[in-house]
Formats: C-alpha cells, sequence, structure tokens
C-alpha cells in the first residue's frame, strides 16, 4: 500500500511562512513513491491549493458536522471541496479535547466529508489515564466503531490515524511496538467491518519526526504519518517523507 505522509500544520502559518513553506517542499520533493498532504489552517486553504502543485494534497484539519445553514464559524465540506480539499481531519484530540467533540459528533464529520468526496483522516488514540488503566484498546475501537457504524459500506475510503494523546506534541513517542500492537487492533477492526479494508491505510502520528520516523514506518500496520510540529519544518518533514518506503 502506498504511504501517506501528511502534516498537520494545527494553528500556525502566515501567508508569507506558508509561501517559504510550501516552496521548500515542492523543491525537495521528488517522485511519486509515498501520498503527501499538508492539512493547513481554514484561512489558508485558497492560498496553499494554489502553491501545492500536483504532488501535495490539499488537506483541511476539521469539517462542520451540519451540511449547511446557520452555523456560525462553521465550514461545511461542500466548501471545503470546492477549494480543492482531497482530505479533512475528523477527531483529532484538540478537537475532542477543548471542543467537546463526541465519537458521534466526529463520525458526522466524516459523513460529511466522505458524501462532498473528501477522505476523511480519523484521529482515535488513548489519554495517558487510559493507557496506565489498560483501557488503550478499548478506547480506540469504541471511537472508530462509532465512524464505522455511521458510514457503513463507504468505511473503505477513510484514512484512520493513531495518535495516543500522551506523544502529542509531547517528545515522548510510541515505540514501534506500542503503536504495531494499536494498528494491528484497528486493523483488525476494519478487516471485520469492510471488504476492501486492504486499501485503509492507518498513519500513526504523536511526535514524529526525522529521526523515529523510519523505524516506526517499518512496523507491517503503519501506513504513514501524520506530523505536527516537524511538518511545519520543511528539512525535517522532507526526511519522513524519504524515510516512508
Ligand atoms: P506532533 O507531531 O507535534 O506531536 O503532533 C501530532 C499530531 O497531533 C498530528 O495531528
Amino acid at each position: 500500500m502506498k504511504k501517506l505522509i501528511a502534516g498537520n500544520w494545527k494553528m500556525n502559518g502566515s501567508l508569507a511562512a506558508n509561501e517559504a513553506l510550501m516552496g521548500a517542499l515542492r523543491a525537495g520533493l521528488s517522485g511519486p513513491a509515498r501520498d503527501v498532504a499538508v492539512c493547513v489552517p481554514a484561512p489558508y486553504l485558497a492560498q496553499v491549493g494554489a502553491l501545492a502543485g500536483d504532488v501535495i494534497a490539499l488537506g483541511a484539519q476539521d469539517v462542520s458536522a451540519h451540511e449547511q445553514g446557520a452555523y456560525t464559524g462553521e465550514v461545511s465540506a461542500a466548501m471545503l471541496r470546492e477549494l480543492g480539499v482531497r482530505y479533512a481531519i475528523v477527531g483529532h484530540s484538540e478537537r475532542r479535547q477543548y471542543h467537546a467533540e463526541s465519537d458521534a459528533v466526529v463520525a458526522l464529520k466524516a459523513q460529511r466529508a466522505l458524501a462532498c468526496g473528501i477522505t476523511p483522516i480519523v484521529c482515535v488514540g488513548e489519554t495517558l489515564a487510559e493507557r496506565e488503566t489498560g483501557d488503550t484498546e478499548n478506547v480506540v475501537k469504541r471511537q472508530l466503531a462509532a465512524v464505522i457504524h455511521a458510514n457503513g459500506h463507504c468505511i473503505s475510503e477513510v484514512v484512520v490515524a493513531y495518535e495516543p494523546v500522551w506523544a502529542i506534541g509531547t517528545g515522548k513517542t510510541a515505540t514501534p511496538q506500542q503503536a504495531q500492537q494499536v494498528h494491528a487492533v484497528l486493523r483488525a477492526q476494519l478487516h471485520a467491518a469492510s471488504a476492501h479494508s486492504d486499501r485503509i491505510r492507518i498513519l500513526y502520528g504523536g511526535s514524529m519526526n526525522a529521526g523515529n520516523a523510519a523505524e516506526l514506518m517499518t512496523q507491517p500496520d503503519i501506513d504513514g504519518g501524520l506530523i505536527g510540529g516537524a511538518s511545519l519544518k520543511p528539512e525535517d518533514f522532507l526526511k519522513i517523507i524519504a524515510s516512508a518506503r
């Protein structure tokens, strides 16, 4: 399966910084050996879309659970699609934590994205407390089950990202073995839900960097990465991309 390396810029960037970053990425990217995407703040989608060329796919960091109407501040899947968006992150732990997004809301967001031809990148992951009480598998399975249940046969068109909350922005990466163990659980769950589960990529996210990416991505069920901090540094992001084979 072709690996996918997706950058999540989170709430970072400026017109000038984006132009410099995209210029450096395009200059350093070679060949179609893996898929590359950048998930950027909504106000920059048009700018980055124009800078991305056809080797870097455009992604959003969120999408509304509603189709249209009186939802101040929300951005719909149809609007994203008009701007050429190919991927939308849904259920990132920062959305779950700071915006109280439930599994049901995340599932609806995935549904809206799919209805507009956008591939949702569905994030799942346990907190440190959940890991310590041995609940990791239950938590990620519950989070993914909500999306599978709401989307039935469309589920083959999603990307799943395992992002242990304790590893995000902390410099604490899951070991390749810890990550693989959870990826294998998710793979089995997807396999049971979809006849086309072999098309579904499961990314790892959480302090992935130029030094640890290669080993993580040699694990059998790790099909790429969702990268925060290191995706803002072109040299690091390019190294991560190069290590995906
Ligand atoms: P970091 O790579 O900065 O830990 O962030 C991971 C993440 O949350 C990507 O969505």
